[in-house]
């Protein structure tokens, strides 16, 4: 099955109003041409969705960096799936490492959260990664597959038709240091087929994952000639137009 290539911007707590929307227009004004040949996202920080929404007009998507795991309520500085809906998202990041292991979410927080998305409409990029501590205890496998099936607790082979996957060893996460295409290759393989045992084949030779972790636009190539490698999830390089475009170039096999 052929899989149309992902990449996301991931901004974190980046930006300010002003540069956002301005890194918003800049994306959306030389996107159209790699737009239409895979698909683009970008996550802004809460408060400049709208205008980043605004920004985009549509080219791309623009999705939250985090959803909470319930529908609504009295649940203080929570963002619900429906409000993301409702400020233009169609997609969201969970599990993101930097709450994983930065704020502590565990598994089955982040199967509510996955569940809380699906149910509003919204894709789901989930992120799985280990440790350096782990990869060098060669935990590598236990870890990530422990992440994906406590993660998508309760997720039906019809709800995995919202889901991609992103792998992202913390180690390689803003670091400079990324896997290399082997290490990559490798582990994404590991979650495709753990996907056809927990769902079926079809599920497995769909779900796109992609790859996190210092990808710039020297050594995106590379890591996007894998097999299994079905796109990539940016921070650093996706806070200036031209490496995020530069990458998302690559993924879709333009000069
Ligand atoms: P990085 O971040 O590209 O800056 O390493 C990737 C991510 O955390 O999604």
């Amino acid at each position: 099955m052929d899989r149309r290539a992902l990449v996301g911007g991931n901004w974190k707590m980046h930006l300010d109003a002003a540069t956002a929307a301005a890194l918003g227009r800049d994306i959306a004004a030389s996107a159209a041409s790699v737009a239409a040949r895979i698909d683009m996202a970008i996550f802004p920080p809460y408060p400049y969705l709208g205008a980043v929404v605004e920004a985009i007009q549509g080219r791309i998507a623009v999705g939250g960096q985090d959803v909470a795991a319930e529908a609504e309520g009295a649940f203080t500085g929570q963002v619900s799936a429906s409000m993301l809906r409702d400020c233009g998202c169609t997609t969201t990041l969970v599990g993101h490492s930097e709450r994983r292991h930065g704020l502590g979410e565990t598994n089955q927080l982040l199967a509510r959260k996955v569940r809380q998305a699906i149910d509003g409409r919204l894709r789901v990029l989930l992120c799985v990664g280990e440790t350096l501590e782990d990869r060098e205890a060669g935990q590598t496998r236990e870890v990530v597959l422990g992440q994906l099936e406590g993660s998508l607790e309760g997720i039906s082979t019809d709800d995995m038709a919202m889901v991609d996957l992103a792998y992202e060893p913390i180690w390689a996460i803003g670091t400079g240091r990324t896997a290399g295409p082997a290490e990559a290759q490798e582990v994404h393989e590991v979650l495709r087929s753990a996907v056809g045992v927990r769902y079926d084949a079809r599920s497995a030779a769909r779900i796109r994952i992609v790859y996190g972790g210092s990808v710039k636009p020297s050594n995106v190539a590379d890591l996007m000639a894998c097999e299994d490698v079905d796109g990539a999830l940016v921070g650093g390089a996706s806070l200036q137009a031209g490496s995020f475009i530069e990458i998302a170039r690559a993924t879709a096999g333009l000069e």
